[in-house]
């Protein structure tokens, strides 16, 4: 089409026919703000406190450092706040009134005090973890009310595009992240426990590493296919009496259940204050 509203409507499509991509800005562009980035594949805006991690960024993936969070806030259609939590009113102080939307990953921030920051804005609470990067991410959604609907959807499809997307309500969304958000941490040391020792028993680390590691990917992906059900995954390895019993009940002995519940006490605890 080649009159007015023709090339409107091309303005709005992309390539594909489909709604043109929001374009997205990044304020921070540290670790979570680089693994989004990685996981989306596309060039950013993004704006850092002054590291020079923002052009690092832009290096990688194309498209624009920019000088302040201001300019972030005037080009992008969302704004993903990827700074610490404690900056929040810092930057809104300085973007508010120039920002269209906001996605904000802050641990432990409530929509309530995203809606204080940024008054009459829409505003999203979402929490990923760094598996974005590799779009086997897991990213808790809690859901605002009142925001424009072709929006939300359009929210949660950016973070399908780097893993899986759960909806929960306020209520548990910081007990949610407390397992989903820390946990590639917690998955890295279990893998470097067993890496080390099977070291003492004389395999090579990297080899260890590529053994430990892949049993976790392909232990997770066979729990997805049985529903989740542990039990039934433990028990198709562990025969009655057998070693993987014992090493099983050496695991219990030594309280593989209590340190996960100090962990996620511990986790909670501090988020809560
Ligand atoms: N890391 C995770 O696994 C994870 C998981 C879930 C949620 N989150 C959330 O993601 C957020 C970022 O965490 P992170 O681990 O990525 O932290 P980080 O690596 O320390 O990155 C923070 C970024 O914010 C930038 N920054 C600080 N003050 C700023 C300001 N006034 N304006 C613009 N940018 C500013 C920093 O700039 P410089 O580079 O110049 O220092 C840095 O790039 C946090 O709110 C955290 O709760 C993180």
């Amino acid at each position: 089409m080649t009159d007015g509203r023709g090339r409107a409507r091309e303005a709005e499509l992309g390539p594909t026919g489909n709604v043109r991509a929001m374009r997205i800005g990044l304020v921070g562009a540290g670790n979570m703000a680089r693994a989004l980035a990685r996981g989306w594949g596309d060039p950013v805006l993004a704006c850092d406190a002054g590291s020079g991690r923002a052009s690092a960024l832009v290096a990688e993936l194309g498209g624009e450092a920019l000088a302040s969070n201001v300019e972030v806030a005037r080009r992008a259609d969302l704004v993903v706040l990827c700074h610490k939590p404690w900056q929040l009113e810092a930057v809104a102080t300085e973007i508010s009134g120039e920002v269209k939307a906001v996605a904000s990953v802050l641990a432990g921030t409530t929509i309530a005090a995203l809606q204080e920051a940024y008054p009459g804005v829409p505003v999203f609470r979402l929490i990923p973890n760094t598996p974005v990067e590799v779009r086997r991410g897991v990213t808790c959604y809690t859901p605002t009310e009142g925001v424009p609907h072709e929006l939300e959807l359009q929210v949660i499809a950016l973070f399908e595009r780097v893993g899986v997307v759960v909806t929960l309500s306020e209520a548990v969304v910081d007990a949610a992240a407390a397992v989903s958000s820390v946990g590639p941490a917690y998955t890295a040391l279990l893998v470097e426990a067993q890496v080390d020792a099977a070291v003492r028993y004389g395999l090579a680390a990297p080899v260890a590493a590529r053994l430990v590691t892949e049993t976790i990917a392909g232990a997770a992906a066979l729990l997805a296919e049985r529903g989740y059900d542990t039990l039934t995954v433990r028990r198709e390895v562990a025969s009655p009496g057998g070693t993987t019993a014992r090493g099983l009940a050496a695991l219990e002995r030594a309280g593989v259940r209590t340190a996960f519940q100090d962990a996620i006490d511990a986790v909670r605890s501090w988020s809560s204050k």
